[in-house]
């Protein structure tokens, strides 16, 4: 084990002073002890930076102020609020645990970290982070921030994703953790990763670890951490309907599986299907000709999912009149408010270009 590398002497104590004077402490779920507004700000970081989290999180909690308050919420409502942020299992995942602490906890957080561990959408390092934050536990933290910093510090190779890569990481993360102030230890070193250890350009004249850092040493930082070794992201297609019928647009759920899983989204046209044939058939409409076609593309662009590539068409129908039958799961949604509906980031856009040119193909992106 290479904890007893010079990088082990003193780290938490560099990192603890570091933090002092050029950590961040004033961030909106800081200075407050709530396992609640902890653990909502640690799910809604995962992936995710500080910046682009602050607004989620603060109308989140306007809407629901306790725990209680979102276990009660129907999920439809939790999606809509966390639409645009993307990984959408984790407002799944926190709803359905929200409902787990009310029924299995009594309405409290657990405060051992292996308990909160198994609520769903929270793994080992978010459990200890809440823990050591609200509760003051002992318990050491391994997200990609830290990850990057402790490879780097300690010239650890490998992918850091890989299972014995990742273990290695635990057993110097835990015998890196200081017998007091685990919480600020652990926010320093999260800090750290965020502001000065950061994946490109690292400001290493910053750094309190710089003098003891291994890849510093070597001149290795752009090498540490090693990248997940490259395998080619495939590229799919889907041709996305934008049925109109006037001001609104028909919209469906998507399976709770999958892509955008429970959110809104627009019907994907099956692969080789004629878009007029099926829309008419699936849907009991009939598609009016808007001059010169009947099916106008809407321009196609690229989204990039932790898989894969999506090749989205949109194409735009207009349609008279409404279908007979609305399935479940399918619904007229006024364009006028999507600011409000449960819709993925991509969708949203479509949508939003619609509004504002009609049937006009969108400028390419
Ligand atoms: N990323 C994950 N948890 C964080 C926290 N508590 N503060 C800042 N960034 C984080």
């Amino acid at each position: 084990m290479a904890v007893w590398s010079p990088a082990a002497r003193g780290f938490a104590a560099r990192l603890i002073r570091w933090h002092k004077r050029h950590g961040r402490h004033d961030l909106p779920w800081q200075n407050t002890a709530d396992p609640y507004r902890v653990w909502l700000s640690e799910i809604m970081l995962q992936q995710t930076q500080v910046v682009t989290v602050i607004p989620y999180y603060l109308r989140f909690l306007e809407r629901f102020p306790q725990l209680a308050d979102l276990a009660a919420a129907p999920v439809e409502e939790v999606m809509a609020l966390w639409s645009g942020l993307g990984y959408y299992a984790r407002a799944r995942n926190l709803h359905a645990a929200a409902r787990a602490v009310i029924a299995q906890h009594g309405g409290k957080l657990p405060r051992d970290p292996a308990v909160i561990a198994q609520l769903p959408g929270i793994g080992r390092s978010t459990a200890n982070s809440i823990a050591t934050f609200c509760f003051g536990a002992h318990a050491p933290i391994l997200d990609g921030n830290v990850k990057r910093v402790l490879c780097r510090a300690f010239g650890v190779e490998g992918f850091p994703g890989s299972g014995a890569v990742e273990k290695h990481l635990w057993a110097l993360a835990d015998e890196l953790m200081p017998a007091r102030h685990g919480a600020i230890h652990n926010q320093a070193q999260m800090d750290l990763g965020a502001m000065v250890c950061t994946r490109g350009k690292p400001r290493c004249e910053a750094c309190p670890l710089a003098d003891i850092c291994v890849a510093r040493a070597g001149g290795r930082t752009a090498e540490l951490p090693q990248a997940r070794p490259r395998r080619e992201i495939p590229l799919r297609h889907a041709t996305l309907l934008v049925i109109q019928h006037g001001k609104r647009v028909l919209l469906e759920t998507r399976p709770p599986a999958g892509i955008w899983g429970g959110l809104l989204s627009l019907p994907e046209l099956p692969a080789g299907a004629d878009a007029q044939e099926w829309a008419e058939r699936h849907f009991a409409c009939r598609v009016i000709a808007v001059s010169p076609a009947r099916c106008v593309p809407l321009g196609t662009f690229e989204h990039v999912f932790s898989h894969f590539r999506l090749n989205i068409a949109p194409l735009l129908l207009q349609v008279t009149p409404g279908p007979a039958v609305m399935e479940p799961g399918w619904q007229w949604q006024e364009l006028a408010g999507i600011e409000s509906a449960a819709l993925p980031a991509p969708i949203r856009r479509i949508l939003e270009d619609v509004q504002i040119s009609g049937n006009r193909p969108l400028p390419s992106r």
